[in-house]
């Protein structure tokens, strides 16, 4: 395993959500977590959508070993779980993941009944092993903002959200924050929020300008200055299993590039 380039050792864990559908979130974190390898830093991709588009991304077919949905039984059980067997490798995109299959749905019964139900999934990511072997963790979540997916906003250092360059994307955006200061009780979202990425951006209609725009007037800095262009090879490389960030001629993987230097630069300064 490669050396963490984190100097403090302490994983860096980031919440890619919108409670949208269909908004990016899934091409948003395959694309930053191939883009954040390629430059040398350990990254471990957790699905925690029962959908697990993610986890098919990155070819993964049931195995019987551990998925996010054992993990949260374990945890909420207190029984021990081997971590390194919860891990799965994705060589062409030099990533690690934890899929998720459907079960994943059901445990939300099982973490409402955990007696400190908010923390299940920091009570996971806390631990030493994913300090000690990742520089960064990110989430997959899924459209809600039920329990799992505020569970997985408590546990994470830094926030994500993915905007679709349309007009009821837009409306979702303040709901986010909201809900996102309410679990973590804070008042200041720029101690959290890495940003707000404008995605499948239209250069052909005047509608995505028009979001861009708006979003920046209410936003400023907190939107990324790049925006994911909407191109048919990023739907495309789904098919083909992998990331945009892995085709070089790809507009959409420079983007998504361009965006994990800002992710660096505000996570580890640099
Ligand atoms: N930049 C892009 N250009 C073209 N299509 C894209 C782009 N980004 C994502 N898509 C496509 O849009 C659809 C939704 O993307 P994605 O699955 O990443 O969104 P999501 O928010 O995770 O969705 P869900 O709510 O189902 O979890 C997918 O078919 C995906 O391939
Ligand atoms: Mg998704």
């Amino acid at each position: 395993m490669t050396e963490t380039k984190n100097t403090n050792k302490k994983a860096i864990k980031i919440a890619v959500s919108n409670q949208k559908g269909g908004v990016g979130k899934t091409t948003t974190v395959l694309n930053i977590g191939a883009a954040l390898a390629l430059q040398n830093r350990k990254v471990l991709l957790v699905d925690c959508d029962p959908q697990h588009h993610l986890s098919n991304w990155l070819d993964f077919s049931p195995d019987g070993k551990p998925t996010t949905s054992d993990i949260i039984f374990s945890t909420v059980t207190n029984q021990t779980i081997d971590f390194d067997n919860c891990i799965r490798h994705n060589e062409e995109e030099n990533i690690d993941f934890i899929p998720s299959i459907n079960v994943l749905a059901g445990m939300l019964g099982i973490i409402a009944a955990d007696n400190n139900s908010s923390n299940v999934i920091s009570r996971i990511f806390d631990n030493e092993y994913f300090n000690k072997n990742y520089d960064y963790i990110i989430f997959d979540c899924q459209t809600a903002l039920d329990l799992l997916v505020t569970n997985v906003l408590k546990a994470c250092d830094k926030l994500l959200i993915p905007v679709q360059a349309d007009i009821l994307s837009y409306e979702g955006v303040e709901q986010m924050t909201d809900t996102f200061m309410r679990v973590k009780n804070d008042t200041d979202i720029r101690k959290y929020l890495i940003g707000m990425l404008v995605t499948m951006y239209q250069t052909n209609t005047k509608h995505s300008a028009t979001i861009f725009n708006e979003l920046k007037e209410s936003y400023g800095d907190l939107v990324f200055n790049t925006y994911i262009s909407y191109r048919t090879e990023a739907k495309n490389s789904v098919g083909f299993r992998r990331s945009s960030v892995s085709d070089h001629k790809s507009v959409v993987g420079a983007q998504y590039i361009e965006v994990s230097h800002k992710i660096m630069e505000v996570c580890e300064n640099v």
